[in-house]
């Protein structure tokens, strides 16, 4: 028994998943945090730091870009705690987050597929809107270094505990680079031979070196410079299209009974081809942060 739902986040479950390979597969549900992502754990850490720090105040607005999940958990806290929030998202958002982030009584404003740095982009309009809304907060979770902390946190030492202190790989998605870093950098404390493994978008601005092209796996890739993967706590970057995350989706769930959404698609993808190369003493660490039940509109699963 808790009284709130807010405690409620973390402590997912580490599920070994029977790949049939030499080395022991887990995957970290983070679909299973109350808003549905992993992103419950680091929006609940930004906000709560915001409030001990006075930059966030009672009766106050809370604003942010985002691609969908920590609008959705930034939704959920505000309804909890009594702020207002307003989000802008991008184009790509799927219908069903857009709606979950509504229901919780936020406010979204849908912006167009450009640039970060262009005045239309959903990033552009969030800062208008914070520079124009008094007693007003902005989590920026693409800049705020308490991002990455909250997953050095509490991410990290679950699965350190979880696995024993036996992790050998952990692989997780990046958009802001929060997760893998931040619990990366708790794992490599541990042990430095922890191996972690950042999994971009095949397009991103990142993988791109600049170049970036659309691509339609959502709440991942690494579109900007991110200063939360300014570190050395990633040892490999791994891409995935858009195709190959996505022809993972419906295997697992049939296979496997793990109904997951598309940067988890993209996870299992790249882990499952580097785990070819490994032994049996290897014990890896997916991350899937979210659930298919987010994209089913989008047909990924039919
Ligand atoms: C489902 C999912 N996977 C992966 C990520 C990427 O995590 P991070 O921003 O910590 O790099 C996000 C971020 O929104 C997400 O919602």
């Amino acid at each position: 028994m808790t009284n709130s739902i807010l405690n409620c986040i973390g402590n997912t479950p580490l599920v070994k998943v029977p790949f049939g390979s030499k080395a022991i597969v887990y995957a970290k549900l983070e679909y299973l945090n109350p808003g549905g992502s992993i992103k419950d754990r680091s929006a609940k850490y930004m906000v709560e730091e915001a409030e001990q720090e006075g930059k966030l105040k009672p009766g106050g607005t809370i604003v942010e870009a985002s691609s969908g999940n920590q609008a959705i958990a930034l939704a959920m806290i505000g309804a909890m705690k009594g702020y207002k929030v307003i989000i802008t998202a991008p184009k790509i958002i799927s219908r069903e987050k857009l709606t979950a982030i509504t229901a919780y009584g936020a406010k979204v404003i849908v912006c167009p597929a450009v640039p970060f740095d262009d005045p239309r982009s959903y990033h552009s309009q969030a800062d208008k809107i914070l520079a124009e809304t008094p007693n007003s907060f902005m989590p920026n979770q693409y800049k705020n270094l308490k991002n990455q902390e909250a997953h050095y946190k509490s991410l990290g030492p679950e699965i350190w505990k979880q696995t024993n202190g036996k992790i050998t790989h952990f692989f997780a998605a990046a958009g802001t680079g929060g997760t893998v870093s931040g619990a990366g950098k708790f794992l490599k404390e541990q042990n430095p031979q922890v191996k972690v493994l950042a999994v971009d978008a095949a397009t991103s601005f990142y993988a791109t070196k600049g170049h970036p092209r659309p691509y339609a796996i959502e709440s991942m890739g690494i579109d900007y410079d991110s200063p939360l993967l300014q570190n050395n706590f990633v040892d490999e970057f791994l891409t995935v299209k858009d195709e190959e995350a996505f022809g993972m989706l419906k295997t697992m769930a049939h296979k496997y009974g793990l109904l997951i959404g598309t940067s988890s698609g993209a996870v299992v993808f790249a882990a499952n081809d580097y785990i070819k190369q490994l032994g049996k003493d290897a014990v890896v660490v997916m991350i899937f942060g979210d659930s298919g039940r987010a994209y089913l509109s989008k047909g990924y699963y039919s």
